[in-house]
């Protein structure tokens, strides 16, 4: 593959109504999250590299659903989830209801490096990890207090009712392009507020929550999980991409059909090994960073036509 592409970087934070009180935390978020990547993806790092290195920084944050600070189980613990791929390869690492890994894109990334698997679950994924250099917590040491607080009271307004599904996404997700063409996605979360213990969401699923292919583009999702599973959405966005469509125009596409085929709500955003991206979400508001030689970009809201 030709050197000398111009990398891009798109990341973001989760879509929802994200509260006037909260939007500087979750621009301040990305942004760092941005930065992180950019600095692998300027000294010719790979966009596996960069996409890893954004997504620490938002799991370390705890303004997102993602590593310490994510929503907590029905149960009261942190249960997470976290895939990354590289398009140039298709090698993908995926981790599934992980409790005692702090970075569990850290641990994705191991399965994609050292697994013969594409995909590790709870306690044989945290042990994986471990013996592959990476240490493992208490899950407390994920827990906060505002999480403790916020389970409470959802918990005290679901009494008596029928499992609810509470629609709140901090999801997190990086899409890069790096300088020798190659395009990476990864996608990491802590899944659905009150969740029951064992649920695994879209975000760590292959072509649901993340996707890579540099064939078509690269993919996450954030958003509603079991929808977008049922869609495969990332999967569908990319293969749009691959029959000719924009990636703005395929984002677009994948969110209305989300919303009108199962009345899913999310966002998305892609980026093709051109260099072309797309974004878009139908809830309120969405956290995002871009990067390229164009410059840089970050808000909650989609930009205008
Ligand atoms: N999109 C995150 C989840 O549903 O788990």
């Amino acid at each position: 593959m030709a050197e000398g592409h111009s990398p891009v970087l798109l990341v973001h934070g989760g879509a929802w109504a994200i509260p006037d009180d909260m939007a500087e935390a979750h621009v301040n978020g990305v942004r760092l999250a941005l930065a992180a990547g950019w600095k692998v993806l300027e000294r010719g790092g790979s966009s596996v590299d960069a996409v890893e290195a954004a997504i620490v920084v938002m799991e370390d944050d705890e303004a997102f659903d993602a590593g310490r600070g994510s929503f907590l189980t029905s149960d009261g613990r942190v249960q997470l989830d976290a895939l990354l791929m590289d398009g140039a390869t298709l090698r993908a690492g995926g981790v599934g209801c992980v409790e005692r890994i702090r970075n569990p894109i850290r641990a994705a990334r191991l399965v994609l490096d050292e697994s013969p698997h594409v995909y590790l679950v709870a306690e044989g994924a945290e042990r994986f990890a471990q013996e592959h250099g990476l240490p493992l917590c208490a899950n407390e040491e994920l827990v906060i207090e505002r999480e403790v607080e916020r389970l409470r009271e959802v918990r005290e307004q679901a009494a008596g009712r029928p499992p609810e599904f509470f629609a709140e996404h901090d999801t997190v997700g990086a899409v890069a392009l790096d300088s020798r063409g190659k395009v990476a996605a990864a996608t990491s979360t802590g899944g659905t507020l009150n969740k029951t213990p064992g649920r695994v969401g879209d975000s760590s699923l292959i072509g649901c929550g993340c996707y890579a292919d540099n064939e078509s583009a690269a993919v996450s999702t954030t958003g509603w999980g079991e929808p977008i599973m049922k869609l495969v959405l990332a999967k569908w966005a990319a293969d749009r991409v691959q029959e000719g469509m924009a990636p703005e125009a395929a984002a677009g596409m994948a969110i209305e059909r989300l919303e009108t085929r199962l009345a899913g709500h999310g966002g998305i955003i892609l980026l093709d090994a051109r260099g072309r991206h797309g974004l878009a979400h139908n809830t309120p508001r969405m956290a995002w960073a871009l990067k390229s030689a164009h410059g840089e970009w970050a808000g909650i809201k989609r930009p205008g036509p």
